[in-house]
């Protein structure tokens, strides 16, 4: 759903050279007024664009972090993750907009991105905090053949492209150690920075899959923790506090979609995490280290051996015992804090 706007920044982006006028009429079918009238947007929204005449437009540079319909869809290059979005300034919660795409038809892979939430969902019936200009808020609408017992598995591997993603962004950033806390927080120097929201809806005879939509909630560009809520300031950080940097949120989508449609690529072929284990497992937090397991049937310390190829957090129990933790509604903390 790609709008002029986003075409015409797609090639501006992609040119090394200037593009002329007529260039940008031809190739998608518009008049010069309108092509005039699209560049003089881009640069009320920052877009540091030179125009010469005679010679044509050149990017020169962007803004350093916007979110836009028009920056999200031009720097796309998937094949499916993202090719249909929705952009809002506010919402209530991308989950619930991907799931009304869910109920209206929309195509797999289409994505909703919004700059605020203003009524955000964490897990467990919790609210997730979604501050403008910071967060980067997604959900992801899949309609996957396989059956229902598998959906769990598709949170992990959206946690390892985010990881992956986070990593690629903060490339050369000095001591951002990004690890995933089983099964699904990113963690940037041992505090949460994304938390991830799985919902699925069963078909009425409630025997296969309608949709999933996985939804994703990163703190980015907050500079500081007093941007927190009390409750979230001790376990919670951005890339931004953590590394000085100002990370553009539709750049470090692109990433994650890219990374998430490779990862899903890799689950589909054995419908299982065997061939995701080894990524996933070499960001996951305190492999090896003493865990205590949240059971609400029963809390118990022991030492985690990493993930099962089902995604199940292998547990050995003080006693010798050998447990597999099932995400559901069990959490894990290390002994001494969040992670
Ligand atoms: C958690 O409690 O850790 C999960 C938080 C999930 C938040 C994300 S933000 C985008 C998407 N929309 C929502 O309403 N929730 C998820």
């Amino acid at each position: 759903m790609k709008t002029d706007k986003a075409d015409i920044l797609a090639l501006l982006r992609n040119s090394e050279d200037y593009v002329s006028g007529q260039q940008l009429c031809d190739r998608f079918g518009v008049t010069r007024t309108a092509v005039w009238k699209v560049i003089n947007q881009l640069k009320e929204e920052g877009y540091r664009i030179e125009s010469i005449s005679g010679r044509g437009y050149r990017l020169i540079e962007g803004p350093e972090d916007i979110l836009s319909q028009s920056e999200i869809v031009s720097r796309l290059t998937t094949e499916w993750a993202g090719r249909k979005v929705y952009y809002y300034d506010v919402t209530g919660s991308t989950n619930n907009d991907a799931k009304r795409c869910g109920e209206e038809g929309d195509p797999h892979g289409t994505v909703v991105v919004a700059d605020i939430q203003n009524a955000g969902k964490g897990r467990r019936g919790r609210g997730w905090q979604t501050l403008s200009g910071t967060a980067l808020a997604f959900t992801i609408l899949l309609r996957p053949e396989f059956a229902p017992d598998k959906a769990s598995m598709i949170t992990l591997v959206m946690a390892l492209s985010v990881a992956e993603a986070v990593e690629e962004v903060l490339e050369g950033a000095e001591g951002a150690v990004t690890t995933i806390k089983w099964p699904n927080d990113i963690v940037l120097n041992k505090k949460k920075i994304c938390g991830m929201l799985t919902e699925m809806t069963m078909t009425p005879e409630m025997d296969e899959i309608q949709y999933i939509v996985v939804g994703a909630g990163i703190n980015v560009n907050n500079a500081s923790l007093e941007e927190f809520s009390e409750e979230i300031r001790k376990t919670a950080t951005s890339l931004k506090i953590e590394t000085g940097r100002q990370i553009n949120r539709a750049e470090l989508l692109e990433k994650i979609l890219l990374r998430f449609e490779d990862n899903y690529a890799t689950f589909l072929k054995t419908l299982d995490l065997s061939e995701l284990k080894e990524a996933y497992q070499s960001h996951l937090q305190g492999v090896g280290g003493e865990v205590r397991v949240l059971d609400p049937v029963g809390e118990y310390v022991g030492v985690s051996q990493g993930i099962d190829d089902k995604g199940e957090l292998i547990v050995v129990k003080e006693n010798g015992e050998k447990v597999q933790v099932y995400a559901g509604e069990v959490s894990v903390r290390g002994l001494y804090g969040y992670v």
